[in-house]
Formats: structure tokens, C-alpha cells, sequence
């Protein structure tokens, strides 16, 4: 624990559990006649992405990509792939899945990024928006919950590496 951070539930682990069912049932009925990819985005989305494959009734192919534009609890505004995907996406539909949209920035890049590979589609899954944080045009075709403008951590999302292993989301307060 940072001493200097307090931690309130924002999102309880049952209400996410709840909302991934719904998102896995709405990702199921909008591809059941074809393919699917679905690419998680390390670190962040790791324990989302876990319970939303599980939630998708549909034959898919996983893969992972890396990407870091974040220092401490500041987006740097640069994103760096650190991880590609190794499949072909040619003419594959595509799921990309994020823990959250801030700024927009990381998910555009990603966007940019995987469209060049020759996609058939390309959609965009993530657990939490800010829509007041954006700094570009961002569209989400499935998110969990909207949320304010204030840092997060737990279920993946971290402060300074830590937190991730958190069954809930949790915002952060009294941070230097
Ligand atoms: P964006 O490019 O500003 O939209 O930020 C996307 C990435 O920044 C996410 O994938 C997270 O890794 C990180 N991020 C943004 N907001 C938060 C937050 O509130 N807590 C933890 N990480 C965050």
C-alpha cells in the first residue's frame, strides 16, 4: 500500500462480473455468423480480457498487443508498441479490448495501428470511459461503465505497477 493514497470502491466486483456477462452476450450475437479475434492490451485490460473471452460463447482466436503511453498517474501523450500481435489479421474481423479510455490517445494509435494490417472489421471493447478526459475523438462500440474524470485502480489498472490484483475498481484520492 502507498502511504500517501486513499482508496475508495467505485465499482464493485459483482457489478463488474455482471456487466462483462451483458458485454460477452452482446459481442456473442453481433459476430455468431462469423470469425473473431479478439486482441487484449497488456498490461491493463489482463484480468478484463481473462472474464470477457470467457464470457463470448463463439469459436475465437486470442492475442495479445503492448502498448505504454501512461508515467505514474500522467498519460505521457506518446504510445509505443511493446508488444505486436503475431497472427495475420487479413481480412479477419477484430476485437480490440482495453481496461480504459482516458484521453483516447492510446485507443486511436491502436486503431491506426491495426487497420494498416488489412482488417475486415475492427471494433473496440472497454471496461471503463471517461468521455470528460478525452483529448481526441474516440469512439467505443462496447463499454462497461462510464465513468468521472478521476484515476482508478484495481482489476487490472494500476498505480506505479501496483493494484492490478484488485477484484474491484477503486478510485484514488489524496494523490501527490
Ligand atoms: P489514454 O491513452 O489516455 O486513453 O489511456 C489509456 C491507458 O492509460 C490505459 O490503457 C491505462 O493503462 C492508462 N490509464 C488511463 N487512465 C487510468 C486510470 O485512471 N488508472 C490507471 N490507468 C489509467
Amino acid at each position: 500500500m502507498i502511504e500517501s493514497m486513499k482508496l475508495s470502491q467505485l465499482i464493485s466486483e459483482d457489478q463488474i462480473q455482471e456487466r462483462i456477462k451483458e458485454m460477452g452476450e452482446e459481442i456473442t450475437d453481433k459476430y455468431e455468423n462469423g470469425d473473431l479475434i479478439v486482441l487484449g492490451v497488456l498490461k491493463g485490460s489482463f484480468m478484463f480480457y481473462s472474464d470477457l473471452v470467457r464470457a463470448i460463447d463463439l469459436d475465437i482466436k486470442c492475442d495479445f498487443l503492448g502498448v505504454t503511453s501512461y508515467v505514474g498517474a500522467k498519460s505521457s501523450g506518446e504510445c509505443k508498441l511493446t508488444l505486436d500481435v503475431g497472427m495475420s489479421l487479413k481480412d479477419q474481423n477484430v476485437l480490440i479490448v482495453e481496461d480504459i479510455v482516458d484521453t483516447g490517445l492510446t485507443m486511436n494509435f491502436l486503431k491506426q495501428h491495426l487497420e494498416k494490417r488489412g482488417v475486415k472489421s475492427l471494433s473496440t471493447a472497454s471496461l471503463l470511459f471517461k468521455p470528460d478526459a478525452l483529448k481526441v475523438e474516440c469512439s467505443i462500440d462496447h463499454v462497461g461503465f462510464e465513468i468521472a474524470n478521476d484515476f482508478v485502480v484495481g482489476y487490472g489498472l494500476d498505480y506505479q505497477g501496483m493494484y492490478r490484483n484488485m477484484p474491484y475498481i477503486a478510485q484514488v484520492q489524496n494523490m501527490n
